[in-house]
């Protein structure tokens, strides 16, 4: 099993699958646990995952994110969608807004590297039409479809995509001394 970093360091979108590699029930269990072991507002849990796995069901989600072809490839799509009203009983209007979306997109992430852990592969999907989705799963009124992930058995190696420098995305308060390596904060009041 590899360490967290070198799982994060090996995530890379993977749009061909194995056709002939299914997924194992215990890794997808495995995954959904790790789902719903990220963090939520008020430990709400505000989302749902939906897993499909027919043919008939890929295919049609396929159409429904614009005809990506490689979302019907894949042997299982794990479908995250908010749930606002559940964390806005609580929260209110921010609730609604905001951390449901949060709590749906963090499991999703949660999700996606319990993939590359496990041995898989996959690709996180924005792009489809959100009525579609709902209609084609199924889902409840008040759930709102906000992230598919495509899961599978890698038929490529991607090459890792590039990222903005660090410079570039991050701003320190207080620079770090000692060139870098001095200790940062102050650990009491
Ligand atoms: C919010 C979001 C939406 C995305 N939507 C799509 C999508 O619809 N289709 C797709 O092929 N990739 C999609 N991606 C994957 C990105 O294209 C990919 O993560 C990015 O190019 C970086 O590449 P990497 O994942 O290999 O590091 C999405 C990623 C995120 C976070």
């Amino acid at each position: 099993m590899w360490s967290f970093f070198e799982t994060v360091r090996h995530r890379h979108s993977v749009r061909h699958y194995q056709r002939d590699m299914p997924v194992e029930p215990e890794k997808l269990h495995a995954v959904l646990e790790m789902a719903c072991a990220a963090p939520s507002a008020g430990d709400l849990q505000a989302y749902h995952i939906t897993v499909a796995t027919r043919r008939a069901t890929r295919e049609a989600l396929a159409r429904a994110a614009h005809g990506q072809a490689f979302v019907a490839e894949a042997p299982v799509l794990l479908v995250f969608s908010a749930d606002p009203e559940r964390s806005a009983a609580h929260y209110g209007e921010r609730g609604r807004r905001l951390y449901a979306l949060q709590d749906a997109t963090i499991a999703a992430a949660y999700a996606q590297l319990a993939v590359v852990a496990a041995g898989m592969g996959s690709t996180w999907v924005g792009a489809f039409d959100e009525t579609a989705v709902r209609r084609i799963l199924g889902l409840p009124a008040h759930l709102v479809p906000v992230a598919l992930l495509s899961v599978g058995y890698p038929a490529e190696l991607p090459a890792p995509t590039p990222r903005r420098r660090l410079e570039e995305m991050v701003r320190y308060e207080e620079p770090p001394s000692g060139g870098g390596s001095g200790p940062l904060g102050d650990a009491g009041g």
